[in-house]
């Protein structure tokens, strides 16, 4: 497969054409953004940690039919995904307390959340990312009925996988943001599922093993990456 045009630098990802329609490439940078891109810092290793890492997820959400846009590695930092229409609606699923959801509600950090929460968030850097809810959605046209009900039930599919995974590492699996885009008239997972873009606290001691580390400047951001991947099994 060939590489032909930069279509959108994000902020921690640029995304390619291909010389196949349908196909696109990811290329996971160095590039670490928080507070909606208003800090940016390279950490060494991040991009490949976060390619194998999410290519890893998306395959164990394959093998338990959640259909997503994961086709295959090309080398460490780049892999092949199916082009999607993106929707610009953020699906952010919770099953403990913790970042904006404290801040907005004064509840205790750790809460756990019982059933666990379904939140939206409008994909918009200028705007912070705003909160939304389905009624928004619809009425600016962001997406239908349909997708929301489709994206909400495949969010909680991915949480019911993802939180027996990170269990067997003697983890929790505290939040997570997913985006969804569709192709060919299906919704399925885009985007990327690594430590930047979820909450992952050992079990035991709720140390925090994912982007909070860089977030609140505690140090050893890559290197709690690599720790979830290898209780994980993933060798990077
Ligand atoms: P951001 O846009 O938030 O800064 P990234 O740096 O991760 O994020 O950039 C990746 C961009 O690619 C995002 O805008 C994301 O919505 C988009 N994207 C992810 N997967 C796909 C896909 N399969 N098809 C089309 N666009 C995608
Ligand atoms: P929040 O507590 O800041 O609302 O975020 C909840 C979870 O979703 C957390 O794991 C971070 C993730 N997230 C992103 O990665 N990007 C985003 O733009 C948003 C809104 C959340
Ligand atoms: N993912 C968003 C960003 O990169 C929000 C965050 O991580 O704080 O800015």
């Amino acid at each position: 497969m060939e590489k032909r045009e930069l279509l959108y630098t994000g902020k921690a990802k640029s995304v390619y054409t291909t010389d196949e329609a349908d196909y696109l490439i990811l290329v996971f940078r160095d590039d670490t953004s928080a507070f909606d891109g208003k800090r940016i810092e390279q950490l060494a290793r991040k991009g490949r940690v976060n390619n194998a890492f999410n290519a890893f997820i998306m395959q164990k959400l394959a093998e338990a039919g959640i259909e997503t846009h994961f086709e295959r590695l090309l080398n460490p930092n780049e892999v092949v995904v199916k082009k999607l229409n993106m929707i610009p609606v953020e699906c952010v699923v919770r099953n403990y307390a913790a970042g904006s959801l404290v801040r907005r509600l004064g509840v205790t950090e750790g809460l756990e959340l019982n059933p666990p929460t379904f939140e939206l968030f409008l994909k918009n850097d200028a705007l912070g990312d705003p909160m939304i809810n389905e009624s928004h959605a619809k009425s600016f046209g962001w997406a239908t009925e349909e997708q929301l009900a489709r994206m909400k039930e495949l969010s909680f599919q991915v949480n019911n996988v993802l939180k027996e995974l990170f269990a067997a590492g003697n983890m929790l699996l505290v939040d997570f943001k997913l985006e969804f885009g569709e192709f060919h008239d299906r919704i399925i997972l885009g985007d990327e599922f690594s430590p930047d873009g979820c909450r992952l606290w050992d079990k035991e001691t709720r140390k925090k093993l994912d982007k909070d580390r860089f977030r609140q400047g505690l140090g050893d951001v890559v290197e709690a990456y690599e720790e979830v991947g290898h209780r994980l099994g993933i060798t990077f």
